[in-house]
């Protein structure tokens, strides 16, 4: 398998073997970290990571990984560089080809990031848009294969805001591994028609099931994973809380929920999550709706279900996957 050179901006890109051979790697590269193999195949290059949204899991796993892998990087935030407000996205692209080996970008549309990728010759990695998350869906994978063994046939549902990167990523990427996918939400959040049709498609070449329901019953019965996301998503204005408490409080994620799936389901959520009020928006939101938990309650988190830091753990070692075999 060789990777060399490839963009790495959304699942729909690459086929289920190199996914697979992504995951082998990762899985890999986490066991020699484990026993602090040094593995620096990349030593003397350098790597950008363009920033237009905050991070936390997505900016530490490409810097750690980038380190662990011999490769220094810069950290560019929307304040301190020039892209898109003084420089467009080709010549920022083009700049930057010249000076690094790649370029991580996290922020808006995904025409964005396509677009850096057209005009670089260098891989352009995506660490999130509007529409896709692919390096949380390698994190995710691999996490589900730790826990079960294999991902073809799992039964993965996903509650909330279904449109959105989160549900548009794991409904593509279960379609490829084989899964079967349940979008269990309010109509007006199930992923776009196109999109759906795609991954039908796809589902009939790998054996995977694409299912989009309101019935909370239905949707979870059986489930393997129960996963869920914020439902205000970052770039979204503030006046959209109202409304998506009220749609999406019905596919909160409790006790209830996970009473209905598999009694060896696991709990999962890409991070940060509203589980409590010990956060600003967590409080800003108590106070002005009067609630304590929004897309999964606390129980549910802090419970044995949930393998939410082992994902976020897995976004580094998985990240370090696609620097080790796309540069
Ligand atoms: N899951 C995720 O992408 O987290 P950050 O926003 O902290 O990078
Ligand atoms: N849907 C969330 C994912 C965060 C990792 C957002 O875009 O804010």
């Amino acid at each position: 398998m060789n990777l060399r050179g490839r963009h790495f901006l959304k699942i729909l890109d690459y086929s289920p073997q190199e996914l697979n051979y992504l995951l082998d790697l990762a899985a890999d590269l986490k066991e020699k970290k484990k026993e602090r193999i040094i593995t620096e195949y990349h030593r003397g290059k350098n790597i950008a990571l363009i920033f237009e949204k905050t991070s936390t899991r997505t900016r530490c796993a490409f810097e750690v990984a980038a380190h662990d892998l011999g490769i220094q990087t810069t950290y560019l935030d929307p304040a301190s560089s020039q892209f898109g407000t003084k420089e467009s996205i080709a010549d920022t692209a083009r700049v930057l080809s010249g000076i690094y080996d790649g370029i991580q970008y996290r922020g808006f549309g995904q025409e964005i990031v396509d677009e850096l990728a057209l005009y670089s010759s260098v891989p352009v990695w995506n660490g999130l848009t509007n529409e896709y998350h692919p390096t949380q869906m390698l994190a995710d994978l691999l996490t589900i294969k730790e826990r079960f063994g294999e991902l073809k046939g799992i039964r993965l549902t996903y509650l909330g805001d279904a449109r959105y990167n989160m549900g548009n990523s794991l409904m593509v990427t279960c379609a490829k591994m084989g899964m079967h996918f349940t979008a269990c939400t309010s109509k007006e959040y199930f992923p776009a028609d196109d999109l759906v049709s795609y991954c039908h498609e796809i589902a009939e070449e790998t054996g995977a099931t694409i299912t989009l329901t309101e019935d909370l019953d239905a949707g979870t019965a059986g489930a393997n994973v129960i996963y869920t996301d914020v439902w205000v998503s970052m770039g979204e204005p503030d006046e959209v809380w109202e409304k998506r408490i009220k749609d999406l409080k019905p596919y909160q994620v409790n006790c209830d929920v996970m009473s209905k799936a598999d009694p060896a389901a696991i709990f999962m959520h890409c991070l940060p999550a509203f589980h409590d009020t010990k956060t600003a928006i967590g409080k800003e939101v108590f106070e002005k709706y009067g609630i304590t938990e929004m897309e999964v309650t606390d129980t549910v988190f802090e419970s044995s279900h949930s393998v939410v830091f082992q994902q976020a753990e897995n976004r580094m070692h998985t990240i370090k996957a696609v620097l080790a075999a796309t540069l």
